[in-house]
């Protein structure tokens, strides 16, 4: 970015301490940014009253109101304005619950120059590509169709999402989408594609990076010359080659191993790589959209993805909500799936019961729209005509034993007990069952997370092995 587009930013440092202040004042104004100061977290809402500030990089500990409440206070009277928090060593887990709070991000002290200047720019880039459509927005919000590209849904959470793709789709930035499975990311991946005028005609190229072993990863991602490896047996073209002015779609992006994070950086960074055994360097110009169903953050935090690329990826994060957050949507999205196995089987079958859209509303529907669209596609093929009864439906029992809803003369500690185990338990999942790195990407220490193990009785070892 030039220094000309940063100086239309302003950026709010708020700091007790006059060294940190000052210096990350020179930092700012060096890059170019217009910078401010205050010393607390008072006289930065004076500040933020009194003009306009795009940015606030805040310290989390502060005399009076302390980083967190400053957060709040801000996020409630001017959801725009972007706060990075930069805290101390051994508060970061406050700065998570920050970041739950609705800050863009943390950096912990003591601040990197490198670190700052990454996340400033990721802001302002956010809020080039955002801003764009600014004015447009309010009139659009509520406008985008039931169907967008191949998606159906009215939610909010959906508009969101549609209004997200549209602001991005032309420009080059890369896209990280995230989301749990099932819940549409591929669809995401491709509407952005198709809504991109300079590259909607050109090729959409998916790879799901997770299904490939490093070396057949490697070589499909960026080609290999002949004789590379047993098996090459002529030149052949990679992936980012055929994307060449279209999009390259990476899904399951945690998959990538150290070294082709590596591979990968280079791309982001200066758009060049080598076919495997090639020394001629080759360059792409395909956009990049990556997937992943992980918390990449946390997969930093544990040292499986390095923290250079994900800043490089996450330049602008869709996040696709899950089924359970958007039940509105349900019965738009049963009507669909119910009219296209109709026609696909030949059938005459026009909705669902009343009882069984109670079950669908109830359900927590882990595996998302996907688990949703195979209960219909089974559904239809039992269903003789006219409406699918809940004994049409394939598993039916899953739709009595999911409510989530507590059950009586259960304390509130008992029935949060089970969301924390999940949450133990795909941390250790992510961090290859090491609880050393698991502790650290839950931000609990060692002893805290073996005790809870205990208690909720995780295996200790990874599961399937002795
Ligand atoms: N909004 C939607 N409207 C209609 N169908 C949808 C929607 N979202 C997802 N689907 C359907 O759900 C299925 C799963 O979608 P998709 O494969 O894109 O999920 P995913 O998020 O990539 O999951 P995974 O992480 O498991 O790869 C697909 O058949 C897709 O067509
Ligand atoms: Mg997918």
């Amino acid at each position: 970015m030039e220094i000309a587009d940063r100086n239309k930013y302003d950026i709010l440092i708020v700091d007790d301490e006059p060294l940190i202040r000052e210096s990350l004042y020179e930092i700012l104004r060096i890059e170019g940014y217009r910078a401010h100061m205050a010393q607390t977290a008072e006289e930065a809402l004076e500040v933020v009253g009194s003009q306009k500030v795009d940015i606030v990089l805040t310290d989390l500990k502060l005399p009076k109101m302390n980083g967190i409440e400053l957060l709040i206070r801000l996020k409630q009277s001017y959801p725009e304005i972007e706060i990075v928090l930069i805290t101390g060593y051994g508060t970061v887990e406050t700065a998570v619950e920050a970041m739950k709070n609705g800050a863009y991000d943390y950096v912990v002290k003591p601040v990197n120059d490198g670190e700052i200047k990454i996340i400033l720019e990721k802001v302002v880039e956010k809020k080039e590509i955002l801003g764009e459509n600014k004015d447009l927005r309010e009139i659009v919000a509520e406008t985008y169709p039931a169907y967008f590209g191949n998606m159906v849904g009215v939610s909010d959470k959906m508009q969101k999402v549609y209004h997200i793709i549209e602001s991005v789709a032309s420009s080059n930035a890369t896209i990280l989408v995230t989301g749990e499975s099932g819940t549409g990311k591929g669809l995401v991946a491709r509407a952005i594609h198709e809504r991109d005028e300079g590259r909607k005609g050109k090729p959409f190229v998916e790879v799901s990076c997770g299904a490939l072993s490093e070396t057949l990863l490697e070589s499909e991602l960026f080609g290999h010359v002949k004789g590379a490896f047993t098996g090459a047996i002529k030149d052949k073209e990679g992936r980012f080659e055929f994307a060449q002015g279209g999009t390259i779609f990476l899904d399951e992006i945690d998959a990538f191993s150290t070294g082709l994070q590596v591979k990968l950086l280079r791309i982001l960074q200066d758009g060049v790589f080598e076919r495997v055994g090639d020394n001629v360097t080759r360059r792409t110009n395909a956009r990049i959209v990556v997937a992943t169903n992980k918390d990449l953050k946390s997969l930093v935090g544990c040292g499986d993805f390095r923290e250079d690329l994900y800043y490089r990826v996450n330049v602008i994060g869709v996040r696709v909500p899950s089924l359970r957050e958007k039940k509105e949507d349900i019965d738009l999205l049963v009507a669909h799936y119910v009219e296209k196995y109709s026609m696909e089987n030949n059938k005459k079958v026009v909705g669902v019961s009343e009882e069984v859209r109670k079950l669908f509303m109830e359900y927590n529907w882990p595996g998302n729209i996907r688990e949703l669209e195979n209960a219909i596609e089974g559904a239809v093929v039992m269903a003789q005509a006219g409406i699918i009864n809940k004994h049409d439906i394939p598993n039916n029992e899953k739709f009595l034993i999911s409510s989530a809803a507590p059950v009586e003369g259960q304390t509130l500690k008992k029935v949060l007990e089970s969301p924390e185990r999940d949450v133990i338990v795909s941390a250790l999942d992510e961090c290859q069952w090491n609880r050393n790195r698991a502790a650290a990407a839950l931000g609990i220490n060692r002893t805290t997370l073996y005790n809870k193990m205990k208690k909720y009785n995780v295996s200790f070892n990874k599961p399937g092995q002795p």
